[in-house]
């Protein structure tokens, strides 16, 4: 976890390593840090750290008083903490025993334990609880046994001693000038111009500065010197680094006026859906998607489906086993993507496995797929993130164009990959023969009525709000679906307690009399979703047995089913649509129920605490 950034030029960098470290606050905010290099080779090294929360970048500004003006080359960082407390001392950069080189790291060195004996016995002091800071006192030991190799050299010999995965920057006062990278598992990319070499965790935090930028891959380095970036192997041969040109839109990052970032995506949703689905339909009606580089004929000789990803994700992922298992009848297994390589599952090259993965960089799922690929099966990755490293490593792709999500907990990106993989399960149904093709095409003008049907669910908020005041006080909830309507369940469970830190449980209504009814009091707040989908009546038969124990039911139900509002206390009001699809829709009141709660009790939205936006760690 965490955001890197480094930037080398000939213009003061202060400010933008700031606006730099702002756009990466969504990879966590325990603390917040920068060191500035002198200009000239002998100067002394500017560093200032704040663990301040969520106050972190804020107070970080305020420290910047003393900072050399005019600095050119410095390197920031913004942490969310594995390796020690959240704390000023545990705050990147941090420095070897003579202070004269500092590095920011995101990842985790696995042998550190080992690595921090070996130092502490020849005598070095290290001052923090993290596992990166060995890695500075590496560099001082690699510099003290051969200078004449440099910054680079000694990153080089750093990394021969190291286990685990790492997006590093280090500088060094007598190398003003140069910032040296690297990277393996975690996310780095770089940009360059004529004057300037950056670099960051991701493409965002760089824009404004350049469109141009070049992708590290693992177990490469790169020196940046203003104006030029190279970039060599473990060797030290020099490589060509990838070269990408992105037509960001920054604006798209923004507000736009709403309260928060979460408050703005779930209303993105509609058009988040409909450019998802846009440009897949051919004009004889059957669906193209471009993205996927696996042949027709190896798509039709697949004979086992896995889905791999975490939270919201694997949330999606679970809607989508149901749609193409009903429609491309291939059977799905689908796994929480950090247990998946550890149970060793069978795949082979008739496997398909799909992960599914917003930011595209979850280590969790990164791993699963690499895991997947050792045993020769077809990956798949659903991703928002063009060119993150899940996406550059597969067989095949399928883009939700969402637009950049900044709040942590996952909205429009997560409506979008149902639809993707709504897409997908179309797709191999139609490959494989097993709709009839007016049948599909069926399908997709229902698909294609969605994103109106999201933006009138959407219409429902100030009604949502009602509800939420009303139950505000409840310490706990109950989130029951059946079918299609469980994993929304979970998906409802998840955001409220991420969101307003209540208890929360989702649980397949069915399964509730082999234990979790327990929980059932009188006044206990359940929600369920009992749109009109195949086991609604089965789903009101388990209502009324909640009811008959005391508890206080809310229900999301389709407009105008009087007959499902009347087992309900409130009635949270949707759009019906093809059963498939509901998920996509009934999804929408249980985000704007967990945003207005989360509201009520005056919590940070966009930033939940113990959370970041994309985990690296394992
Ligand atoms: O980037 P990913 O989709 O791989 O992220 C997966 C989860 O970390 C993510 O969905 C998380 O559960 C969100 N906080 C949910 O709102």
């Amino acid at each position: 976890m965490c955001g890197i950034i480094g930037i080398t030029g000939d213009a003061p960098t202060l400010d933008v390593l700031l606006e730099g470290l702002a756009r990466l606050e969504y990879r966590g905010y325990d603390s917040a840090g920068l060191a500035l290099l002198p200009a000239t080779a002998g100067g002394a090294l500017w560093r200032a750290r704040a663990a301040t929360g969520t106050h972190s970048l804020d107070d970080l500004a305020k420290r910047v008083d003393g900072a050399p003006e005019g600095a050119t080359t410095g390197i920031g960082h913004t942490r969310w903490a594995t390796h020690g407390r959240p704390s000023e001392e545990n705050a990147h950069p941090h420095v070897d025993c003579t202070g004269t080189v500092a590095l920011v790291h995101n990842g985790i060195i696995e042998n550190h334990y080992e690595l921090s004996d070996a130092l502490v016995a020849a005598g070095h002091e290290l001052s923090s609880e993290t596992d990166t800071e060995v890695l500075a006192h590496l560099l001082e030991e690699a510099l003290a046994e051969a200078p004449e190799a440099g910054l680079v050299g000694a990153v080089r010999t750093m990394l021969g001693r190291v286990r685990g995965y790492f997006a590093l920057a280090a500088v060094r006062t007598a190398e003003p000038g140069l910032i040296v990278a690297a990277r393996r598992v975690s996310p780095l990319v770089m940009g360059v111009t004529a004057t300037t070499a950056l670099l960051a965790s991701d493409i965002p935090a760089l824009l404004g500065t350049t469109s141009e930028f070049l992708l590290l891959e693992d177990d490469q380095i790169a020196e940046l010197r203003p104006g030029s970036v190279r970039v060599t192997d473990l060797d030290g041969v020099e490589v060509e680094p990838k070269a990408r040109t992105v037509d960001y839109d920054l604006d798209a990052a923004r507000k736009d006026g709403y309260d928060d970032y979460m408050s703005k995506e779930i209303h993105e949703q509609p058009a988040a859906v409909a450019s998802t689905l846009l440009d897949r339909q051919l004009p004889d009606g059957t669906l193209a998607l471009d993205e996927v580089r696996i042949s027709d004929d190896e798509l039709r000789s697949i004979d086992k489906v896995f889905i791999v990803a975490c939270g919201s994700s694997y949330h999606a992922g679970l809607m989508a086993k149901y749609a193409i298992e009903h429609w491309a009848r291939l059977p799905v297994e689908i796994d929480i993507a950090s247990e998946f390589r550890y149970r060793d599952p069978v795949l082979d090259s008739h496997t398909l496995v799909i992960g599914v993965s917003q930011s595209g960089e979850t280590v969790d799922t990164l791993q699963a797929l690499r895991e997947a690929r050792r045993w020769n099966a077809k990956v798949l990755v659903i991703s928002n993130v063009v060119d993150s490293s899940m996406t550059r490593e597969a067989d095949a792709v399928l883009y939700t164009r969402a637009g950049p999500e900044i709040g942590v907990a996952a909205t429009k990106t997560h409506l979008a990959q149902i639809t993707a993989l709504e897409i997908l399960a179309l797709y191999l149904a139609q490959v494989r023969g097993t709709l009839y093709p007016a049948e599909a095409r069926a399908l997709l003008v229902r698909m294609g009525e969605l994103p109106a049907k999201v933006a009138l669910a959407l219409e429902r908020g100030p009604a949502v709000d009602d509800v939420a005041r009303a139950y505000r006080d409840s310490p706990s909830f109950i989130f029951l679906g059946r079918h299609v309507g469980y994993p929304v369940a979970l998906e409802g469970a998840l955001k409220l307690k991420e969101l307003s830190y209540l208890r929360a449980e989702g649980f397949p209504a069915g399964e509730l009399k082999h234990g979790p009814i327990a929980l059932v009091e009188p006044g206990t707040v359940v929600i369920g979703v009992a749109t009109r989908t195949r086991l609604w009546e089965k789903m009101l038969a388990n209502v009324a047995e909640v009811k008959s124990r005391g508890a206080t039911v809310v229900l999301v139900a389709n407009d105008g089913d009087d007959e499902t509002a009347r087992q309900a206390d409130a009635v949270l009001w949707v759009p019906p649509t093809e059963q498939l699809f509901a998920p996509i829709v009934d999804v929408v009141p249980l985000q704007l129920f967990a945003y207005s709660m989360a509201r009520l009790h005056g919590l940070d939205v966009d930033r939940p605490r113990n959370l970041a936006k994309v985990v690296t760690v394992e």
